[in-house]
């Protein structure tokens, strides 16, 4: 049977050898034209990486990531171990890829709004409110932070520099002067809620600011919920806190336009415009939804990297000697007493690199995340429409093509100029950080006053992070004793 077999198809064989042949001429031509159009127009091959299950996908190995001490962004790690540095995964049903280094970041910040966008998420939008930069379309937003951008310009943040700095050199004091451990972290979560309302609204009463603070921690909780309105869900809470937010905001406002108020503050600057034509002023809800987003958005990131700056200077004795020295040599010839300005901000050039290596090392915003609108392609690889495409600013600034020995805290390597697009801790294009000029001011205040006036000992060495946080935090909160320098000088 077997050679009826054989034969048969020895036969076959010979009467369709022509047709054989082409088949398999045309296989191979095809597959060689195709590579060969990859190569000439830059494709590449497919992204590598694991979709896994409709829906699901990994999402649940991205949530054990967060829910670990290891942090989120060790579900990124561990995938470009296994697939490369490009690779991609399906999230909440979403399908994400990582970009991985500063040319597609380039390419996507540069076409921000045209060719990708933030995406519309329906619970952030509730809570943050509508008007919110974080939410508004192209036109209105290029308007709002047009608007928005002056107080947070260099030259209008020189009274916030001075407040800042009284506020802090007496809370700093009375911690020390209590010989007490504290952590950094509660520390500059207050420190930093206090100075935004403040600059934002003149609101220094401590009852209302802490009302305020528990209202705003609820809206940021219900950014990302699941949006149903059942009591004791996080979506529940944030709306409500809303709400009592919303009146307290419009309460100011109307004792502003009362004239029963007039501080000069964030706040009195946009009423100010009340009788300038619409495209030159904002309206009730674009000023209230906004000043809940730049506290929002300011909060969190500059108390962690606050924190970090503690940590990373504890580790490196070093940098700490040396920032000490220039924060000493900087009070020196100031009267005793004096608060900081804007001129001695500009004086603290290694304070600066300070400042940028830590934002480098912590990566308080691990990524930035973006749809794209329609099918392209970024570095040669091809993107769906309706893709979700993350900026993975913690991949660059980590990678030792861009940063030699990206592991060391080394604030000089800042000496020299960057590559374009691979220090991007604020981000770029037309949704920079608004308050990247004030977290520098607020994080060089701090060490000034922390290296010229304290030493300071790590009182818990633990290194895991904080559960279930997007933006990667000490889970001990970095609690810390200071020492003033003045004591200790008098006592040997
Ligand atoms: C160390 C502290 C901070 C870091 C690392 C940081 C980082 C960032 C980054 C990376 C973005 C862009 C995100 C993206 O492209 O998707 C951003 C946007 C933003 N940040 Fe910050 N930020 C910090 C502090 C602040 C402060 C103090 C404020 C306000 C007072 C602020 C207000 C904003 C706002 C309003 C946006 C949205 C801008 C827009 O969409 O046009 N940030 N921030």
């Amino acid at each position: 049977m077997w050679n009826l077999l054989g034969e048969e198809l020895v036969m076959v064989v010979q009467n369709y050898y022509d047709i054989i042949t082409i088949l398999f001429l045309s296989i191979g031509l095809t597959y060689l034209a195709s590579r060969a159009w990859k190569r000439a127009t830059n494709m590449r091959e497919d992204i590598p990486g694991r979709l896994g299950l409709p829906l699901i996908g990994e999402t649940f190995s991205f949530l054990s990531a967060t829910n670990s001490t290891r942090g989120c962004y060790d579900f990124v790690r561990l995938r470009r171990l296994w697939h490369g540095r490009w690779f991609k995964t399906r999230l909440f049903g979403k399908i994400h890829i990582f970009i991985p280094n500063p040319e597609g970041a380039r390419t996507i910040f540069a076409n921000d709004f045209d060719l990708f966008n933030k995406g519309y998420v329906k619970s952030m939008a509730d809570a943050v409110g509508k008007k919110s930069l974080l939410c508004v379309p192209v036109e209105n937003h290029k308007r709002i932070r047009r608007l928005l951008s002056e107080p947070f310009s260099m030259t209008s943040l020189s009274a916030f520099i001075t407040k800042f700095d009284k506020m802090l050199c007496g809370r700093l004091q009375k911690l020390e002067e209590k010989g007490k451990s504290f952590k950094v972290l509660d520390f500059s979560m207050k420190m930093t809620f206090d100075a935004m309302c403040d600059m934002l609204m003149s609101i220094t009463e401590d009852s209302l600011l802490r009302q305020i603070e528990k209202d705003c921690t609820a809206v940021s909780d219900a950014m990302l919920s699941f949006p149903v309105m059942i009591p004791g869900t996080r979506y529940y809470k944030g709306i409500m806190g809303r709400k009592r937010l919303m009146e307290t905001f419009r309460d100011i406002i109307v004792r502003r336009r009362t004239g029963e108020e007039s501080p000069g503050d964030f706040l009195q600057s946009m009423l100010q415009r009340d009788s300038f034509p619409d495209s030159e002023k904002l309206d009730d809800s674009e000023i209230m939804d906004n000043l809940l987003t730049l506290i929002i958005a300011g909060q969190t990131t500059t108390a962690a990297a606050m924190m970090w700056s503690v940590k990373f200077l504890h580790d490196n004795r070093d940098a700490q000697d040396i920032l000490r020295d220039e924060q000493l040599s900087l009070a020196k010839i100031k009267p005793e007493g004096a608060s900081l300005n804007h001129e001695d901000i500009n004086n603290m050039l290694y304070g600066l690199k300070v400042v940028k290596e830590t934002l480098r090392m912590s990566n308080v915003l691990l990524w930035f995340p973006r749809v794209a609108l329609n099918d392209c392609t970024i570095e040669g690889y091809e993107i769906k429409k309706g893709w979700h495409v993350n900026i993975d600013a913690t991949c660059i600034h980590y990678d030792s093509d861009l940063f030699k020995d990206p592991l060391k805290f080394n604030p000089q390597r800042f000496d020299e100029m960057q590559k374009p697009y691979s220090f991007i801790p604020f981000g770029s294009g037309p949704r920079t950080c608004l308050g990247m000029n004030m977290a520098k001011v607020t994080m060089l205040v701090f060490l000034h006053r922390l290296t010229s006036c304290y030493t300071w000992t790590l009182d818990d060495l633990d290194t895991c992070l904080e559960k279930k946080a997007h933006i990667p935090r000490l889970r001990s909160g970095c609690p810390i004793t200071l020492k003033s320098i003045s004591k200790s000088i008098t006592e040997a």
